[in-house]
């Protein structure tokens, strides 16, 4: 069966878009592929249709990782259609959340921060790079690519 993961951030041009080529990167080299369907979105829609930020991509470049997904926003649907949805902070967490009507859907228990499946960093959040420098970028792909580790070991175990 097909396991259907969907990557959310904000702006769904930096973090999401990272997270998605990360983990398309890892399952690739492992094989993996065929277990999976993967995809991003924002929470906003300010960025719908455009690629991820210049910066995002030349770093993610410069690990091997070619981000070629493009904006767009989270509907309901999608709480629906995918198996397990990776927020990157608790505003998104908030904001996934504010899509569901009911408490006590299961839909609920599909949600959580990416940063919970990490087995290095203390962090629960993978900060917003947006409006800081390289160092935002790099320190992006660092927790993602260790939280990405984990999150497939629990997926394929
Ligand atoms: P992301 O970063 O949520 O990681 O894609 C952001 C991108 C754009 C904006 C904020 C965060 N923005 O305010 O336009």
């Amino acid at each position: 069966m097909v396991q259907k993961i969907l990557f959310v951030c904000l702006g769904n041009i930096c973090r999401s878009p990272a997270a998605e080529g990360i983990f398309n990167k890892k399952i690739k080299d492992r094989h993996l592929e065929n277990l999976f369907f993967v995809d991003s979105a924002g929470t906003g829609g300010w960025h719908v249709g455009n690629l991820a930020d210049p910066r995002m991509r030349e770093t993610a470049s410069s690990r091997g990782i070619e981000l070629k997904s493009r904006s767009r926003q989270l509907n309901e649907n999608d709480l629906y259609e995918f198996d397990h949805i990776l927020v990157m902070d608790k505003d998104n967490l908030h904001a996934v959340k504010s899509l569901i009507k009911d408490d006590f859907n299961p839909v609920n228990s599909k949600i959580k921060l990416i940063l919970s499946y990490s087995k290095e960093s203390q962090l629960d959040e993978v900060p917003d790079p947006y409006y800081g420098g390289q160092n935002g970028f790099e320190n992006v792909i660092n927790l993602l690519d260790n939280a990405i580790d984990g999150l497939i070991d629990y997926l394929t175990n």
